[in-house]
Formats: C-alpha cells, sequence, structure tokens
C-alpha cells in the first residue's frame, strides 16, 4: 500500500534530491519518510522529533508501511542528537520558521557545503530566510502550493559560505516564483506588514515606517510586476 502525501508534504517531497540518508526533523506522522522510501528517492531515513507522543505516531506508520528496517526513530530536539554524518539531507516541515532558524543556529556542523536543507516553514518563513542569508546559505528554488484556501511554501538551501547584501523584502520573497499561490502568499504577508506600517506611523517610528513602506513597495512591485 503506497502512501499519498497532501500538496504541503508533496512540495517538500518534490526538493528532496535523493539518493542517499535523510532524517526528517519534527517528522510526527513519519509521513515524509515514508513516502520518500516507498518511491525509492532515498535509501534510508530517520523520523526524528522532541516528543515521545508523535515518535510513537511515527513508529505506528512506518510498522503499518513494513518500513522499520529502513527509518530509525530518534528522540531530538531540532538537530542536538544528529551528527553531520547521519544524513545527507534534512528536513524540516510543519515548524514555524523562527524555531527552524533556532535550531540552525545552535548547530555549527549545518554550515557544510556538502549537506542539502528542505524547508517547509509553517509561519515567519522570512525569520529563517534572513538567517540563512546572513549566515551564507543560498536558497535554490522554491514552492508555493495550497490545501484549501491556506497557501505553504517550500523551499531549499546549501551552505556556501559567502554572505551577500540582502534586504528586508528579499527576506519576505525569497525565490519564491510568479505563481497564483506565490502571490496569494505575498498579499497575505502585505497586509501583516501594512497594519504594522500604520502603528508605527501612529507612534511617530519614522525611520521603521520609512523601511516597512520601502519593503511594502518592493513586494507589490514583484506581485503586480
Ligand atoms: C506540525 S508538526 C509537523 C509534522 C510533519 N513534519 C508535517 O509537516 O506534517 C510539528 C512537529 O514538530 C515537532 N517539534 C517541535 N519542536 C521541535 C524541536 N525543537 N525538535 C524536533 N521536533 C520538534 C513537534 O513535536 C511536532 O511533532
Amino acid at each position: 500500500m503506497s502512501i499519498n502525501l497532501t500538496p504541503r508534504l508533496s512540495a517538500a517531497a518534490s526538493l528532496v534530491r535523493g539518493g542517499g540518508i535523510i532524517a526528517d526533523i519534527g517528522t510526527d506522522h513519519g509521513y515524509l519518510p515514508i513516502y520518500l522510501l516507498q518511491v525509492g528517492k532515498v535509501t534510508g531515513a530517520f523520523a526524528a522529533d522532541i516528543g515521545k507522543m508523535p515518535l510513537q505516531n511515527a513508529a505506528k506508520s512506518i510498522e503499518h508501511y513494513g518500513l522499520t528496517d529502513k527509518i530509525s526513530l530518534r528522540l531530538s530536539d531540532g538537530l542536538r542528537e544528529f551528527s553531520e554524518t547521519d544524513a545527507q539531507e534534512y528536513i524540516f516541515a510543519g515548524m514555524g520558521g523562527t524555531l527552524i532558524a533556532e535550531k540552525l543556529a545552535e548547530t555549527p556542523w549545518v554550515k557544510n557545503s556538502n549537506l542539502h536543507f528542505v524547508f517547509q516553514p509553517q509561519s515567519r518563513a522570512e525569520d529563517l530566510r534572513k538567517f540563512l542569508f546572513e549566515n551564507g546559505f543560498n536558497i535554490n528554488k522554491e514552492i508555493a502550493t495550497h490545501e484549501g484556501r491556506r497557501v505553504y511554501i517550500a523551499f531549499d538551501a546549501t551552505f556556501s559560505g559567502e554572505v551577500k547584501p540582502f534586504t528586508t523584502a528579499e527576506c519576505f520573497m525569497g525565490k519564491l516564483p510568479h505563481t497564483e499561490d506565490s502571490h496569494k502568499h505575498l498579499s497575505h504577508q502585505l497586509s501583516r506588514l501594512k497594519e504594522k506600517y500604520e502603528a508605527y506611523t501612529k507612534i511617530g517610528k519614522n525611520d521603521e515606517a520609512k523601511e516597512l513602506f520601502e519593503t511594502i513597495q518592493k513586494i507589490e512591485g514583484f506581485i503586480n510586476g
């Protein structure tokens, strides 16, 4: 029996390069490693989570699909119980962008150009992109997709060590393509930014308001461009 992924997890799975071992950090149900093994994209996987209950969920699914010999369970806060030689690709899906950035920041070995990272931040993707830009990672490809009315984004990154100047607008836009889902996602971010802009203007935080105005204009330019 094969597992079907929803568009959100399919987007993350499509960014996996494959051919080796992946570690799915914050796996919960374990669907991502199960799918990647079933389609033969990877040779082995770790299903990791900070919680014992999610790991039990993963264990049940993995057993159900007969993959106990290919997927190892690991109780781990972020990458704390991993080393850079455990896997070639590390996936973080369904966690907030701020938390993913924190987990990367506490793990010096992520700065290794041989490793590949796949992210599907559930919120605050701009915080994760900012961390990546500040720390010499390149974003390779971004995907926007939807489930019902909610848009989800996924992207992959590798470390190059080169830190280039970047703008706040780039932290919001990354390498999102010109698609309806991308534009919808960015329009949602714009509403948040515009509210913040109004608040800054009201309390006289003029420098912050000016920077936000420029960011808003750049994102609007992308959507309308
Ligand atoms: C919303 S679920 C996402 C499950 C799955 N990756 C997906 O995208 O459908 C988030 C999972 O991340 C786990 N998690 C939260 N903080 C974590 C951390 N610091 N380290 C590892 N896992 C964490 C939670 O226990 C939970 O199982």
